[in-house]
């Protein structure tokens, strides 16, 4: 696999498909700064990355939005009485770092932006990480859709979860991207276990 771009936004097909599992992987293989730009819910994917790596707190760049509730942005935001503004998503001038999105690639921030928004705001280069298993063939294609309608570099597809080869296959010959690795649950969720899978997943280059 070719190396990955020093900087890049780690989105999904939805919630809870290992966007903060495959961040952690770069991290722990890297030097790279870690960033969630909007996070909603306690604890943070932020505490999540830090606590798992052990790296230290330098590695790890503050929220722009914090939300207590676990709900959309617009929604966590709305409830907080603030509205979340794209001018003031400013990227931490890391030589490397991991973006990571809220939730999937349509997910509203506020009246008319969304996350993929945010996305071209920023400016960065994309890797979409999808689940393995039954359902993911559409919501891959459907999210590669969305970004590539933006104009936004897709650098690839991480799928996640029991090996599928099947399902990888129909992801890049209908979505015309490459899957770059096929991430299996993952026996460790330490620093030492995500190196290991950083070794096995992207060979050990950062
Ligand atoms: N390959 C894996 N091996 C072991 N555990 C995993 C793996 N992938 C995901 N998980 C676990 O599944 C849960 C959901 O994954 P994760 O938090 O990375 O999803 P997410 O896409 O970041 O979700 P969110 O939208 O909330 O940010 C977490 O508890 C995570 O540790
Ligand atoms: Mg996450």
């Amino acid at each position: 696999m070719d190396e990955l771009p020093p900087r890049l936004f780690v989105t999904g097909t939805d919630t809870g498909v290992g966007k903060t599992l495959l961040s952690a992987i770069l991290m722990a293989g890297s030097a790279a700064t870690y960033w969630k730009p909007v996070q909603s819910g306690e604890p943070g994917d932020t505490d999540w990355v830090r606590q798992a790596t052990g790296l230290p707190g330098g590695r790890f760049a503050p929220e722009t939005y914090r939300f207590s509730h676990p709900l959309s942005p617009h929604a966590a935001a709305a409830l907080a009485g603030v509205e979340i503004e794209l001018e003031a998503f400013r990227p931490p001038p890391a030589p490397r770092l991991i973006a990571e999105g809220a939730g999937g690639v349509l997910v509203p921030l506020n009246g008319q932006d969304l996350m993929v928004d945010l996305m071209a705001h920023l400016a960065l280069p994309v890797l979409l990480v999808a689940r393995s298993g039954l359902g993911t063939i559409n919501h891959t294609l459907l999210s590669l859709e969305a970004l590539r309608r933006r104009q936004l570099e897709v650098l690839g597809v991480v799928v996640n979860g029991a090996l599928n080869p099947a399902n990888e296959e129909a992801i890049s010959r209908y979505g015309q991207v490459r899957v770059l690795a096929a991430v299996e649950p993952l026996p460790r969720l330490d620093l030492a276990g995500l190196r290991a899978a950083h070794e096995r997943y992207f060979g050990g280059r950062e």
